[in-house]
């Protein structure tokens, strides 16, 4: 048994915009499942409707010349205390990160507060064996626990686990940051918080954690090579044997086909027909023609470089061509969102597009799309592609970290480079299947069980919290 304590930006259903809000609200219950005893701190955003429960009233916490004033409150859900650092002039804004001008300047005073308010918190209320940081938000926890706190005999055998979900995003800040902080000047040197002149959240969880995991294998070794280490490729191979992959699970309370509540029409393997009912509902609400012959493609996703919204945008018209239909619901970069609203211009009757952010109906998605479009430039886990496993949806996803892990070539449809034409072509020879029917319910009955339940990934967690710098 272990105690940890999570810190990160994001969790399920408390705040999510995309993945690490998943793994967030589903990780943490199933290590209580095998009996770990979890925390996870995590801001108070605005228009969060909490039952407030105040288990600490005033919490000083320094930044620099300034002392933030904090408060704690506790929401406890399947087994997992949830804490939540209550700091309106830092979190009660428009945007977890960003509003639409852009970040927030005092991004790193946001998250670094976040970060000593769970030392704290660690300190005066859920002593942990183990402080467990996920992403660049949370990349300061290592850094203060043994530089600013190891004086304390509170954290004389506290060891840290840091996480990568997206080594995209790293936290970057320039030098006179530091002085926001409450961190030695120097620490900022080349081993150490410098990064390219700059000050690097994330880099510093790489540096200072005991151990350092990312969310699947593929993506473990991926980001040790140039092509996908965005700069820190080096620096990962120098910490190799510290570095490894657990891939992510789902969380089958939320994502399963048989009780869904968002979806009317309820199946499973071996009552697949209702799948047809999900379909047309779909159809309908995106209003498309109710043809529920044509295969539909789907699509749930942030829109931004990282998940090839713009191979899609370029395979569209071929797809359209061969008969399909374009489901598409994201939203993010303006020109991806501009390109995907022109092609529902254009194919009105067969592409529909929805920006904007909607559990609901990424959930009928899932559930009504006969395919499921993921062209990742690179993805470190990938959701979506194992929902739809499980929804019976074929994913077409490129061979890249997580989705080269969960998706093979009987379940689903891959190809290997960054290109268009290769995604059409994958499309194409999976609109060829489909018209296969026995061959295509057995493929979709395959992907359906398989499965990707979080208990596994949450034993690697366990060993690792027993293993990781002792
Ligand atoms: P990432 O975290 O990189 O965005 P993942 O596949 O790990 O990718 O997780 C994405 C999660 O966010 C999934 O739960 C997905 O359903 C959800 N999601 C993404 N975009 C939207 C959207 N526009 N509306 C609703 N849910 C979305
Ligand atoms: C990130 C990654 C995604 C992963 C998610 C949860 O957002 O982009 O691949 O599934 O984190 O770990």
């Amino acid at each position: 048994m272990a105690r940890v304590l999570m810190v990160a930006s994001e969790a399920a259903p408390f705040a999510k915009s995309g993945g690490l809000g998943d793994v967030l609200g589903s990780l943490p219950p199933a290590l209580a499942r095998l009996g770990d005893e979890v925390a996870v701190v995590l801001p108070r955003y605005r228009g969060m409707t909490l039952p407030r429960e105040r288990i600490w009233d005033s919490l000083p916490i320094q930044a620099g010349a300034f002392f933030y004033f904090t408060g704690i409150d506790q929401v406890v859900r399947q087994g997992v205390r949830y804490m939540f650092v209550d700091c309106p002039v830092l979190y009660d804004r428009p945007g977890f990160y960003a509003d639409s001008t852009g970040d927030y300047i005092d991004n790193h005073i946001r998250f670094g507060v976040l970060c000593q308010a769970a030392l704290n918190i660690s300190r005066h209320i859920f002593r942990a064996d183990v402080l467990h940081a996920h992403d660049w938000q949370a990349g300061l926890v290592p850094v203060y626990l043994r530089e600013n706190y190891s004086g304390d005999p509170t954290f004389f055998k506290m060891r840290s686990v840091f996480t990568i979900h997206n080594l995209g995003y790293q936290g970057q800040f320039p030098a006179r940051a530091l002085s926001d902080l409450t961190l030695d000047r120097r620490l900022f040197h080349l081993e150490g918080l410098e990064f390219y002149g700059g000050l690097n959240f994330l880099k510093a969880g790489v540096v200072w954690a005991d151990a350092v995991t990312t969310v699947s294998p593929t993506y473990a070794r991926e980001i040790q090579t140039p092509e996908y280490g965005f700069n820190m490729d080096g620096l990962l191979r120098s910490r190799s044997t510290k570095l490894s992959g657990i891939l992510n699970g789902a969380d089958y309370n939320e994502w399963n086909p048989e009780t869904d509540s968002y979806i009317t029409a309820h199946y499973s393997l071996e009552n697949l027909a209702p799948k047809r009912a999900c379909k047309l509902d779909l159809l309908r609400e995106m209003r498309l023609p109710s043809d529920p012959d044509r295969p539909v493609f789907g699509i749930v996703s942030r829109l931004a470089p990282q998940k090839g919204m713009d191979l899609v945008a370029a395979a569209v018209p071929s797809l359209v061509d061969r008969g399909a239909f374009v489901v598409a619901l994201g939203s993010g970069d303006s020109g991806l969102e501009r390109a995907f609203r022109s092609l529902s211009d254009s194919f009105a009757s067969r592409v529909s597009v929805r920006i904007g952010y909607d559990e609901g109906l990424a959930h009928r998605i899932e559930a009504g799309a006969d395919l499921f479009l993921m062209p990742s430039r690179y993805e470190p886990c990938g959701l979506n592609q194992i929902y739809s496993l499980r929804y019976g949806t074929v994913p077409v996803v490129r061979a890249t970290g997580g989705l080269e892990d969960t998706v093979d070539d009987e379940t689903g449809f891959k190809f290997r480079s960054v290109s268009a034409t290769e995604l059409a072509a994958a499309a194409h020879a999976a609109l060829e299947a489909f018209h296969d029917r026995a061959a295509w319910m057995a493929r979709m009955r395959l992907g359906m069980s398989k499965d990707f339940s979080w208990d596994a990934s949450a034993r690697a967690y366990h060993r690792l919290y027993e293993t990781a710098g002792v």
